[in-house]
């Protein structure tokens, strides 16, 4: 086809000018209307072509990759979250753009509550042309810089510059004013932020008016500008300067072209200029005028106003294109256009408009679904569901332009669940909510801060920690009171290797309830079986207890071929027990949820023999009695000799570790060593932690069925930690800072949020999915804010567990340091525990504790492979032999 001019009219030419050549016959019209009507037809596989080159741009501007040069910009606006509903303020809104060459002033007001809205007010004041044609990259919320003008704009000496300050600066001439600049906010996202929040998250937003663009939530690690790796970001796409010769080359028509090199802007914003309504109305003009000079339409004569460039105004051609308008008014729109239309150029005029709509509100699908794309694929999602919402004239004013548009979105993004959302008062409410939005993450973060701030330890608390700590292992160790018990345990010293023989091993006290089959050779052999202990016993009887136990040991022995023979058997045991002999403990009381009745005060290797004797089913040796830590650190001390403290952080914690005999009271004997279980658990039970203590640590405290003992433990092991988390997460939903101050029935329940939890959420900080998967899973319906905060909030819970941990071991280190009145100390720590192996940050932590509270001790951190059984098996033999020795 040849070029299409508009040019050719003098100036103040009014006259109709008709073409001198003979008018085409009717079939030759039919068929002109119909080649030039073709050229605006796009295919399926066009617009997937469209599709895929801007999904592929889109990518490459995010990863920042500068050459080749990506054809869309994707900037980021550093708006970082979609409203609650729960805003609310006065705020006033400046809106340049959104209505072509107008500008808006409105005031807007929040309320804060779902569903009650408050109109805005608002005055439009129209931009004079001189103005827009005499003389923004944002950096941060209120900072901006204009990268280069679109949609007709064109001043002077304000490209590169920092559009904020250039108001700020304009606020100060005028000199009456004081308005503090918050946010500078492109329309798109204005448009996303002001939809109201309804059933689907509203991440995206699209605006078709005088320009197109639109912006969506990315996730922040993807946007390789920013040095952030957490959360979402809301990113415009300024998809208006898409262009790929490859895509978009086969669908621009002589009449792009045309529009193009007329435009103030030509051979930029390609993809804009055939879908902005800004060109829509030109792109009709251009096509009436060749078909009237081609002699199809208006009797072959033009109009001077048809030729001049924007004469055809959007709302005219949204007006014909609209099939309830009757013939009469486009009759009359033309007319007005100085044209004498017949009946049938009524009916082609129409078409032509509906032929440029469609087209338009096609490649708009074609990008949105693009969009919906990268979305989809930076939530690494099968399947999504997502509101988008639409605002611009061309969407609120054009009939088919939204229907058209969602038909094709489906067609190319079958896998997106899209409903479009048209934005009720342009973007003016949702700029006023960026501001809102920024205002109430600002007062949430001050709320979070001061709830987490007593959980954040320096340095001195945590050396005061420690101090306290070895006071209370100096008091203990010399049976004065404390809340360290400083238990002796009677062993005396790690296994030489000389052992030998096949032993039974209980294990019973941590997660799980085990018996284990242990042969020591040359190395150790461990064949084990785990049993529930159901809660009812527990806390039941003491009898129904180790009844229990032992029909799961003669369950062992008979699965094992083991029945009648009588095994020495070591028992871990992991609770306090006042031990006179290897093989003689003394419940002093019950931890960790057990409470089954009158086992306090007894001898637990009675009960056990009691409850053999009672089964009569079995025979078996009872040789020695271990605490789990006791067994933890001969397990470990079996590979590694400077092993002489052993360290549980699982559902308790506790800690022993060889004490020079001559500082044990009530142990005969000056000389050499005993492992001293200190029950360290039980520390600051007296009080003495309570500068530490915060609301939540009380309210675990006084829910447990101990109230006011294992404080310590209650601050640190995995029996609690989940539950610390879930007092601060209601604290923080009763401020309204999470889950948008909902209460949430399910976050009631004791015990719901489990401390394996805080290992998986804090395994994976990077994603955040871990957070939402978890807390969904749990009935809690959270905002990728509210899955920030759960993580710092399990962050800041750990942490804290990890280095009183921490301060607890350099303690113990130190004082062993000083009994050997060593410069320096190098020694190791078997350690065990589901807390400290799962999670991601526990054991650096501690580490780090320790070598700053301990700095003259090397300590090396060994994780128990075996579990305490072994360790148990191990204690027993060592009896066994030293019996033997005796005997001979
Ligand atoms: C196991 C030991 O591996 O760890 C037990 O064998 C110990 O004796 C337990 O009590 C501690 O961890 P948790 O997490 O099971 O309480
Ligand atoms: C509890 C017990 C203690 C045990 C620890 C770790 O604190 O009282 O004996 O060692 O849990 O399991």
């Amino acid at each position: 086809m040849d070029s299409i001019g508009s040019s050719g009219l003098r100036q103040g030419e009014e006259t109709l000018s008709c073409s001198e050549e003979g008018l085409p016959g009717p079939s030759d019209s039919s068929e002109l209307v119909q080649e030039c009507l073709q050229q605006f037809k796009v295919t399926r596989a066009q617009l997937q072509q469209i599709q895929a080159s801007l999904l592929g741009s889109m990518e490459q501007a995010l990863r920042g990759q500068a050459s080749p040069a990506p054809a869309v910009r994707m900037l980021p606006t550093y708006v970082g979250s979609t409203p609650h509903g729960t805003e609310q303020g006065d705020f006033v809104v400046l809106e340049l753009g959104a209505t072509g060459a107008s500008l808006r002033v409105l005031w807007v007001t929040l309320t804060g509550i779902e569903g009650h809205r408050v109109e805005p007010r608002s005055q439009e004041f129209v931009i004079p042309q001189e103005v827009m044609l005499g003389a923004g990259q944002q950096t941060g919320l209120d900072r901006s810089t204009l990268i280069s003008w679109t949609k007709g704009f064109r001043c002077s000496g304000v490209e590169g510059q920092d559009v904020v300050q250039l108001l700020r600066d304009a606020i100060r001439r005028q000199g009456a004013y004081n308005i503090d600049v918050v946010a500078v906010v492109n329309d798109t996202v204005g448009t996303m932020m002001g939809c109201e929040p309804g059933v689907r998250p509203c991440e995206v937003g699209l605006v078709v008016d005088t320009g197109t663009n639109a912006c969506y939530m990315e996730e922040a690690r993807h946007v390789a500008v920013l040095d952030e790796d957490r959360g979402r970001v809301c990113v415009s796409v300024e998809w208006g300067s898409f262009s790929d010769d490859g895509a978009l080359g086969p669908v621009l028509t002589t009449f792009d072209h045309t529009l193009d090199h007329e435009s103030l802007n030509p051979g930029a914003q390609r993809f804009e200029k055939m879908i902005g309504g800004l060109y829509l109305g030109e792109l009709v003009r251009l096509v009436l005028a060749h078909l009237a000079r081609c002699g199809v339409l208006f009797g072959g004569c033009t109009s001077p106003a048809l030729l001049s460039q924007g004469s055809i105004l959007l709302e005219h051609v949204a007006e014909m294109e609209d099939p309830s308008t009757g013939a009469a008014r486009v009759h009359a729109i033309l007319q007005d256009l100085g044209l004498s239309p017949g009946a049938s150029d009524v009916e082609l005029v129409q078409h032509v408009c509906a032929a440029v709509c469609t087209r338009a509100a096609q490649l708009c699908a074609a990008a949105l679904a693009a969009v919906l794309s990268c979305l989809q694929h930076s939530r690494e999602q099968q399947t999504l569901q997502v509101a988008v919402a639409t605002g611009g004239r061309v969407c609120e004013r054009h009939p088919r332009f939204c229907s058209v548009l969602q038909g094709t979105v489906m067609l190319l993004a079958p896998e997106c669940d899209v409903s479009l959302i048209p934005s009720v008062d342009g973007g003016g409410r949702g700029v006023a909510m960026v501001t809102a939005v920024a205002a109430r993450l600002a007062a949430h973060r001050r709320l979070l801060e001061e709830t987490l701030a007593p959980f954040r330890l320096n340095h001195d608390q945590l050396a005061a920690v420690q101090a306290q700590m070895r006071k209370a292992m100096a008091k203990g160790l010399r049976g004065e009171a404390s809340s360290l018990r400083m238990l002796p345990t009677f062993v005396r010293a790690t296994p030489d290797g000389s052992e030998r023989g096949d032993f039974l091993a209980l294990d019973l006290g941590g997660t799980n309830f085990r018996v284990l089959l242990v042969r020591v050779t040359t190395g150790v052999q461990i064949t084990s079986e785990i049993y529930s202990i159901p809660e009812t016993v527990a806390q039941g009887s003491g009898q129904q207890l180790f009844d229990h136990i032992v029909d799961c040991i003669v369950d062992f022995q008979q699965k094992q071929g083991l029945s009648g023979q009588s095994l020495p058997l070591g028992f871990t045991f992991s609770f306090p027990c006042r031990q006179l002999g290897l093989d003689q403990g003394i419940l002093l009381n019950w931890t960790k949820g057990f409470k089954a009745s009158d086992c306090e005060g007894q001898d637990v290797v009675s009960l056990l023999r009691e409850a053999i004797t009672r089964r009569q089913a079995v025979e078996l040796n009872v040789v020695a009695i271990v605490n789990d830590t006791v067994g933890t650190m001969m397990s470990c001390g079996y590979e590694d000799p400077r092993c002489e403290i052993g360290l549980i952080v699982g559902t308790g914690t506790n800690a022993c570790y060889m004490e020079e005999l001559r500082n044990v009271a009530g142990v005969p004997g000056d000389s050499g060593r005993m492992c001293i279980n200190m029950e360290w658990g039980a520390f600051g039970d007296d009080g003495s932690l309570a500068m530490l203590s915060t609301r939540f640590d009380a309210s675990v405290d006084q829910a447990s069925i101990n109230p006011g003992k294992q404080r310590f433990e209650k601050m640190i092991s995995g029996m609690y930690l989940g539950e610390i988390v879930r007092h601060i997460l209601l604290h923080l939903t009763s401020l309204g800072v999470l889950f948008r101050g909902q209460q949430i029935q399910r976050l009631q329940t004791r015990d719901i949020f489990k401390t394996k939890f805080l290992s998986e959420i804090e395994s994976d900080s990077l994603a955040l999915r871990q957070v939402r998967a978890i807390l969904e899973d749990l009935g809690l319906p959270l905002t990728s804010d509210d899955a920030l905060m759960v993580l710092e909030v399990c962050q800041a819970v750990s942490q804290r567990a990890a280095q009183l941990c921490g301060a607890g071991v350099a303690a113990v280190v130190e004082k062993i340091r000083e009994n050997r009145g060593l410069e320096e100390l190098a020694v190791s720590v078997g350690v065990d525990g589901t807390l400290y192996k799962l999670h991601p940050r526990f054991s650096s932590l501690v580490a780090a504790t320790v070598r700053e509270l301990a700095p003259r001790c090397v300590v090396t951190f060994l994780q128990s492979e075996d579990g305490s059984g072994k360790g148990a098996a191990l204690v027993t033999a060592v009896a066994c032999r030293l019996a033997q020795l005796t005997r001979v």
